[in-house]
């Protein structure tokens, strides 16, 4: 199965949810093989990687850098793997739309911003477009750093709306903003190896959530 993570909006969570999606697969179905695909040339998966790959208390994960048209090379990849992640660059790439082409499923990363919201459009219209060739291609979108005050629930839950419109499917899990994901990302560590036990819980609720649509009919 190949999953690609993408958002054309720099910054929107992109590397977070598809670094801790991997360590979710690899907690939760040890028997199954996985490879990390880096395709933004900020390496920030890679390097994440090689720090995860130095680290000898943590499970290594395979990870492989590629760019341009990269939809044969995950192919091939999807012969060796169960699941094979992409996370691509925040920007309206090659490497994205090559990936769209031959995905199983594209999560997409948004926070609940205005300038994100106005964004999903032009995403929504590659996604629109990716599925005139890839029709069984599943969309899911997720909301991430999600404000944590009750009193601002209103904004995720138009946010929500917008992502509902732009028919994007947006999960009904979602992450807040917590130091928790930035704080856990030194060594190759993830919210789900680290201690901020609300972090952790909300990520591991969102990734059944993915699984559960994933494996669907
Ligand atoms: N739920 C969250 N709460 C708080 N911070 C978060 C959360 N998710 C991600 N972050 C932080 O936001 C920043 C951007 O995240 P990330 O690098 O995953 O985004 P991206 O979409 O991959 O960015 P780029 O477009 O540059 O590739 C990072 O510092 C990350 O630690
Ligand atoms: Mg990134």
């Amino acid at each position: 199965m190949i999953i690609t993570v993408a958002s054309i909006k720099g910054g929107a969570g992109k590397s977070s949810i598809c670094q801790t999606l991997a360590v979710y697969l690899l907690q939760n179905f040890p028997e199954k093989s996985l490879l990390l695909v880096d395709a933004d040339p900020q390496k920030t998966t890679a390097e994440w990687i090689q720090e995860r790959n130095e680290n000898e208390d943590l499970p290594g994960i395979p990870c492989v850098e590629q760019s341009g048209k990269i939809h044969g090379a995950l192919q091939e990849h999807a012969k060796n793997y169960d699941f094979v992640l992409v996370d691509t660059g925040g920007a309206d790439s090659t490497a994205m739309r090559s990936a769209l082409a031959v995905s199983n499923a594209v999560l997409i990363p948004c926070r609940p911003k205005k300038r994100d919201l106005k964004a999903i459009w032009q995403m929504a219209d590659t996604i629109e477009t990716a599925l005139l060739n890839n029709p069984k291609m599943k969309v899911l979108s997720v909301i991430t750093q999600a404000p944590t005050l009750p009193s601002q629930g209103n904004r995720i839950a138009s946010a929500k709306s917008v992502l509902d419109a732009a028919e994007l499917n947006p999960l009904r899990h979602i992450t807040c903003n917590r130091n928790a994901w930035d704080d856990s990302d030194e060594n190759g560590c993830t919210v789900l190896e680290y201690e901020d036990k609300k972090a952790k819980d909300e990520a591991n609720a969102l990734y059944e959530e993915v699984m559960e649509v994933l494996n669907r009919d």
